[in-house]
Order: C-alpha cells, then sequence, then structure tokens
C-alpha cells in the first residue's frame, strides 16, 4: 500500500477544491459508523483493469467508431446494423472480462454494509454482478439485455451477437430489437430511486468516472454540503472542487486495502 501511495503521490499532488482544501487522503482506510449510508457511483474506470477500455482512454474499443453514429436515437434510427455491429463487438469484449479486486471489494462491501449501501453503476457490462453484487442500479443499462424499440416487450436477457451477414432481431410485433443501453439524448434509467439515495447518503464514493458525463457528473455536487465526498481513481475528475477527499490510484489496487476494516 505504501509503494501505492507514493506512486500516487508522485504523480499528482493535491488539489484545490472549491470548497477550500480538498486533500489528498493521507488515510489508507476508509471507515464507516453505524448510521452511514453510503453511496457508491463508479464509472469504466473500474472496469479498465479487467480488460475493457473506458470512454476517453486510448483503447481501441470506441476508436473505430464515432459516438454520434452508434450510441444515439438518431443513429439507431439512421443505420441500425451499424449499431448492432458497435454493440456485439462490446458484448464480446465483455463477455471475456472477469471481474478485478475493485469489483470483489465493492462487493465484500455490500456484504457487510447490507441495505446501507446503494451501488449505482454507469457501466454496461455485468462485472459488479459476477463479482458477487446483489442490489446495482445500471443507470445506462446492462450490455446483456435487449429490448423492443416499439412496444414495451422487455428488457430480457440477450447475449446473442448480430452482425452482418445476420438478420436483425425482431420482435413480435414488428419492431426491431435494441439494446437496452441509455443513449445520448436519452433519459437514463431508475433516476427516482437515485435521487432518493443520493438525498439519504451521509457518504458518496464515486470510483473511476471522469465527471464529464451528465447526470452523473452532478451526483457529487448535489451531497457535497452535507455528505462525505470521496474520489477513486488515477487521476483527477473534471468535477474535482465537489470532493473533500481523493485517493489517486487504480480502484483494482487501492479499494481492496480502503474498504479493508471498513466498520468502526
Ligand atoms: N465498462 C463499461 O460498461 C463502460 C466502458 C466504457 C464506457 N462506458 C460508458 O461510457 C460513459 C463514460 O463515462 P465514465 O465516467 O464512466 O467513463 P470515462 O471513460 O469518461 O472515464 C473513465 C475514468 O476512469 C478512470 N480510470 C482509468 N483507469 C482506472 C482504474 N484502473 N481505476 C480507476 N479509475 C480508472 C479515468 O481516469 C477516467 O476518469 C458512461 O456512460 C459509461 O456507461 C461504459
Ligand atoms: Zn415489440
Amino acid at each position: 500500500m505504501e509503494i501505492i501511495r507514493l506512486y500516487a503521490l508522485l504523480v499528482r499532488r493535491p488539489i484545490e477544491s472549491s470548497r477550500g482544501a480538498g486533500v489528498l487522503s493521507d488515510s489508507s482506510m476508509i471507515t464507516f459508523k453505524l448510521e452511514d449510508r453510503v453511496f457508491i457511483l463508479t464509472g469504466a474506470g473500474v472496469s479498465a483493469e479487467s480488460g475493457i477500455p473506458t470512454f476517453r482512454g486510448a483503447g481501441g474499443l470506441w476508436r473505430n467508431y464515432r459516438i454520434e453514429e452508434v450510441a444515439s436515437p438518431y443513429a439507431w434510427r439512421r443505420d441500425p446494423r451499424l449499431v448492432w455491429e458497435f454493440y456485439s463487438m462490446r458484448r464480446r469484449v465483455a463477455g471475456a472480462a472477469k471481474p478485478n479486486p475493485a469489483h470483489l471489494a465493492l462487493s465484500d462491501l455490500e456484504a457487510q454494509l447490507g441495505d446501507r449501501l446503494f451501488l449505482c453503476t454507469q457501466n454496461v457490462d455485468n462485472l459488479h454482478e459476477q463479482a458477487g453484487s446483489k442490489r446495482i442500479a445500471h443507470m445506462h443499462g446492462e450490455l446483456f439485455k435487449s429490448r423492443c424499440d416499439r412496444c414495451s416487450s422487455g428488457p430480457f436477457p440477450d447475449a446473442a451477437t448480430y452482425e452482418p451477414p445476420a438478420e436483425l432481431p425482431r420482435c413480435a410485433c414488428g419492431g426491431i430489437v435494441r439494446p437496452h443501453i441509455c443513449w445520448f439524448g436519452e433519459m437514463p434509467y431508475q433516476m427516482d430511486e437515485i435521487f432518493q439515495a443520493l438525498d439519504r447518503c451521509t457518504v458518496f464514493i464515486a470510483i473511476g468516472t471522469s465527471g464529464a458525463v451528465e447526470p452523473a457528473a452532478s451526483f457529487a455536487a448535489r451531497v457535497t454540503r452535507r455528505a462525505k465526498t470521496i474520489y477513486v481513481g488515477p487521476e483527477e475528475p473534471a468535477n474535482r472542487g465537489a470532493f473533500a477527499d481523493w485517493y489517486l490510484g487504480p480502484a483494482g489496487e487501492l479499494l481492496p486495502e480502503l474498504f479493508q476494516g471498513a466498520m468502526t
């Protein structure tokens, strides 16, 4: 742990926070009180060490596609085959991935905190589930589910790939089956439940998320006046001013240490 912390300190110095002095925490553990309610927000960075490239990272996953041509209602209307080609590729990449120590640390934390932990993920992979987490709000949808684009059929489990020359999957109603993903311009899922949990939490921890994608980017600012706000990831997020503490480093290395003996 000392080596990791030293590395973290070498790559980043503490940064200014709009609340005053945000600090690079020098504690090697995060502890919770019995009355704490913990909101965890995860982003693509949590799955990076499992081999799933992040959106903004240098990985090849997104590079061959212009995001607006594959992840928007407009893209779907224009070329559903291209959209399915992209999500088929993502299903293949995510289908081969295994949870890393960050996912496992979060499922261990759930085992300790029970329903005092709310896990909200922007990730569409199923690595939190594979690690054993039980209650997960997938605000951007799930890669291994599909639904009809016309009627209310679905979402239902679907791990198939639909790439040319395969036909587009059809619903009995005649609609086209689409990925159960929240595309740009669509409303994220489970937002009522998510805002309720945000308004109740006493500790908010964002892990591996750039703080650039709304509405998740505003969650920390919503709670920062009354909850302890913590960021975990290798670099400062765009919304860093909303965090009181941060731990800089890869989630798979930091989380198992940070949550060790989490209950006081
Ligand atoms: N695995 C997935 O399901 C997946 C993958 C890529 C993108 N997305 C989608 O793309 C959008 C992008 O938003 P986002 O903020 O989640 O991701 P992002 O790509 O915008 O940012 C990724 C963040 O992860 C951090 N990171 C990189 N390696 C890390 C590590 N080892 N440990 C911890 N953090 C690390 C980066 O510093 C960055 O801040 C979301 O809507 C998300 O649904 C999902
Ligand atoms: Zn239908």
